[in-house]
């Protein structure tokens, strides 16, 4: 156990392992506890993956964003692969990321601050828990960090050496990162599995509070905010940024209890509250959450991610997204923010540099029946190049047209 240096005003009995006496979602049963123990104790002992300062840097401009001075651009791979970090891939990957958020900072005219959905995005939420194939049932893939993708019992089976893997390669494409990043770039994954989240988290003499140094910032998934579960308790105590995905069946007091615990000192720059709610459900949705958030004063930083709320199955069988209705998120939300004077201050997509074949529509008018051509993904669909730069193109333009002012201190 991390020491007993608790500082924590508000969560006095709070500590990086207290989410383990809470309801658990999402987490898998690893029935090797010798194992797990081992991968744990390797984690604890390990180099820190982010710095304090670094931490701290992104919260001050998440909180300048918040007020419409920045603008926040977090993307990458639905789930990154163990085999995908290689140091060509990561310079593709970063190489791509640098282009849009250039390319939207000339747009827009406004300074873009860059996460990455990269360097520890390997475990994924599963709706179903099982998956089936002729005739037999396998547990679902769950995200490199926790098992294979590979279709037998024992590739399923969670291992807890993957937790090692995980943090060596999320390591090494952090060093590969620093080595050839442009200017400044952030990354982030969800804070899904928590004995990986809890082995990296310390106190900070520096901060003064307890960091989790698996990312700059950590999101809150919208299969696991409870607020009882196991994911809440242990974001509450760490002093990261927290993203929060809000989907369509969220309702407002519960959002606002969420901030309340997740905030307690409603520090601005502290929380952004990711909307995906689905092209239409947004009209329904959004605006009545904005306004209990603006009721009680309370500071959040608005994300879009028109990703989510988007996905369904094509008629060919492949979970695909469309162009269309994932601009036309991006459209209403926009639409809405303007409406409730609030501030839309940043986008969260899921996008690739390789030509894939995974969403449908765009200038490349990507049909149902080309999905099998290059659908490359192991978990959700990705833009591919094409469309995410048309993406970012359209999105700047309708953007532009909304005219978000600075708001002055
Ligand atoms: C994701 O970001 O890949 C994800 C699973 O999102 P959500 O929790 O919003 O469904
Ligand atoms: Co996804």
């Amino acid at each position: 156990m991390t020491s007993i240096n608790n500082e924590n005003f508000y969560f006095p009995n709070w500590h990086p392992e207290s989410w383990k006496f809470c309801f658990q979602k999402q987490i898998p049963n690893y029935k090797n506890e010798l194992s797990l123990k081992y991968s744990m104790n390797y984690l604890k002992k390990s180099e820190k993956i982010v710095l304090d300062q670094e931490i701290i840097d992104l919260k001050n401009l998440y909180s300048q964003a918040e007020k419409g001075n920045l603008f926040v651009l977090q993307a990458g791979d639905c789930a990154e692969t163990f085999e995908s970090c290689n140091f060509d891939d990561v310079k593709n990957r970063i190489d791509h990321l640098e282009y849009l958020c250039s390319l939207l900072e000339e747009n827009i005219k406004k300074k873009v601050v860059l996460i990455g959905r990269i360097a520890g995005q390997y475990a994924k939420p599963r709706t179903e828990q099982f998956e089936f194939k002729n005739n037999s049932k396998i547990l679902s893939y769950r995200g490199d960090i926790i098992n294979s993708i590979n279709y037998s019992e024992a590739d399923r089976s969670p291992d807890p050496k993957r937790l090692i893997t995980a943090y060596e390669k999320s390591k090494q494409t952090v060093n590969w990162i620093n080595k050839i990043k442009k200017s400044n770039l952030f990354i982030s994954h969800e804070a899904l599995l928590l004995h990986y989240e809890s082995s990296l988290t310390h106190y900070s003499s520096f901060t003064k509070d307890w960091l989790d140094y698996s990312a700059h910032t950590l999101w809150l998934g919208e299969r696991t905010r409870e607020i009882n579960g196991a994911h809440v308790e242990f974001l509450k105590g760490i002093g990261n940024h927290i993203g929060i995905k809000i989907g369509p069946n969220a309702k407002p007091n519960e959002v606002v209890e969420l901030l309340l615990l997740l905030n307690p000192r409603n520090s601005p720059g502290k929380i952004s509250l990711i909307t995906r709610f689905g092209d239409s459900p947004v009209l329904e949705n959004l605006s009545e959450i904005i306004f209990s958030i603006q009721k009680k004063q309370l500071n959040v930083t608005w994300i879009s991610d028109p990703m989510h709320g988007n996905s369904f199955k094509s008629h060919t069988g492949y979970k695909t997204r469309n162009f269309t209705n994932i601009l036309n998120e991006l459209k209403n939300t926009l639409e809405i923010h303007k409406k409730m004077n609030s501030i839309l201050a940043g986008v969260h997509l899921e996008l690739t540099y390789n030509n894939v074949t995974e969403c449908t529509g765009g200038e490349c008018n990507l049909q149902e029946q080309d999905l099998h051509l290059r659908y490359e993904t192991y978990c959700d669909p990705r833009l591919n190049r094409s469309q995410s730069i048309q993406l970012i193109n359209n999105f700047s333009k309708l953007y532009l047209e909304h005219k978000f002012f600075n708001v002055v201190d």
